[in-house]
Formats: structure tokens, sequence, C-alpha cells
């Protein structure tokens, strides 16, 4: 890709203006683009009217940019979020029914918790999960199932921090959390009271590939003082069906 005098990639910057969109930032206007991705306000234009253009991004009746359903298309083609997403969807909405609270699948990403899908039920509690948000490995419930199963030298990276807390039950110190991985690793759960908000619990299966690799974590989010044995049964049930799908 050619360089601009400034010596960033053509591709940098076009990826730096998709990242200035956020699950709570979705639309923008130029203006708002072009600082947010450090871009001079001439650039900011050319390369939003070429997204535009190329359908990436859109604009809505007032002009403010958003991401184009195109982006959206060309993403959901074969990646590997796609089959992953769809060979957990029937086992999440089996989860969803009868436990009726929220139910989410994640996957580890880039030292965080990317959330791929989230059912939710009209009356269910507090949940601050976004599809294609992200949460801190030592927070959620499948952060922490993620970081339990992760490669050694990925989950080594995550524990000599910085741990964010999240609320103020966070596990926060790393041998605390080395600790609590090392539990969740023995009993292949975890139950994680307040660790995100101090109204919820999360409750956290790991999802395999076959009898293979752990590729996802499935997760419940139920309200704080709730029980969770039926919830976990659910959970695994649905998180064995899911590795029969993907082996
Ligand atoms: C969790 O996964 O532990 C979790 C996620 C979102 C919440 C609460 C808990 O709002």
């Amino acid at each position: 890709m050619a360089n601009s005098p400034s010596g960033d990639s053509v591709t940098g910057r076009i990826v730096r203006v998709l990242e200035t969109f956020t699950t709570e930032r979705t639309s923008q206007t130029v203006a708002e683009i072009g600082r947010r991705a450090g871009l001079p306000s001439s650039t900011a234009h050319r390369l939003v009217a070429e997204l535009v253009e190329a359908g990436l991004l859109e604009r809505d009746a007032a002009r403010r940019v958003r991401l184009g359903i195109r982006l959206w298309e060309l993403a959901g083609r074969g990646s590997r979020a796609l089959g992953l997403r769809q060979a957990a969807l029937p086992y999440m909405e089996r989860v969803q029914a009868r436990v009726r609270e929220h139910t989410q699948l994640a996957v580890l990403e880039h030292g965080e918790a990317l959330f791929l899908e989230r059912l939710s039920s009209p009356a269910a509690g507090a949940n601050i999960t976004r599809i294609a948000g992200r949460l801190p490995l030592n927070a959620s419930s499948s952060g922490l199932v993620l970081l339990a199963y992760a490669p050694d030298d990925e989950r080594e990276r995550v524990l000599a921090g910085p741990l964010p807390a999240v609320s103020p039950e966070t596990v926060t110190d790393p041998a605390e959390l080395r600790a609590r991985l090392a539990a969740i690793r023995r009993d292949g759960y975890v139950v994680a009271p307040g660790s995100i908000e101090a109204v919820s619990t999360g409750v956290a299966v790991p999802v395999r590939r076959g009898s293979g690799p752990v590729v996802a974590a499935l997760s419940v989010v139920l309200p704080r003082d709730a029980p969770t044995a039926g919830a976990l049964e659910e959970l695994r049930a649905a998180a064995a069906g899911i590795a029969r799908s993907l082996r």
C-alpha cells in the first residue's frame, strides 16, 4: 500500500477510521472520525467518501456516518466467528428458553473476551455484554474461562498485567487470579458473582471443538443471588452439543 508523507499506510488509516466506531459510538460526523483517527480533515473527508462509495461506511439522513452493512456482509462470509455462532445458536436457544436469563458466546481475541452472540429475555436482569463488544478476561465469567484454557504464553501475558478492575469484586491480584484459573481448569466452569456488576453473577463453561481445544466460552448472566446449579447443568449440556457439532 502507498504510504502518506507521514509514513502511515492507506490500510492503516482505513483501519483507524473503522476502529473509531464502537458498540456505544455507532454514528459520527466526518470531523469526529478524523479527530479520533488522527487524520487531517481533508484526508478524513476523502477516505470516508471512498469508504461510503465502497459500501463499507454509510451516511444516514443527517449525514452522520455509520459502519456499512456491506462490512457486516463481508465479515460474515466464512469467518471463524460465523461458523461458531451458527453451531452454537440452537444450543444457546435451548439454554435461553430454560434459564430465561442472558446467554452469551465469547471467543478469545487479542487479550479480551469478544462476544459473538447474546440472547436475552425481556424480563432478564442487568447485562453489559454487547454483541461484537469486549470485556476484560480477568473480569467476565466468559473471559475467566477463556483465560483458564488459553495458550500458556497468552495467559502469562495477561497475568503480567495490568489487570483492569471492572467492579470492586473483579480479581486484579495476579496470584489470586492464577489460583482461580487453576480451579476453573479443575472444575470445568466458573461462577463469578459481582465481578462485572454487583447485581449479577456470571456462570461460564468452556466450549471445545469435538474433544479438542477450547474455542469459546458459553455463559449466562444471572441476578446476583439466583441459584446457579440449573444454569450450569444447561450450559454443560449445551457446550457438549456444540462440541459435537463442531467436530
Ligand atoms: C459475566 O460474564 O460475568 C458478566 C457479564 C456481563 C454482566 C455481568 C456478568 O453484566
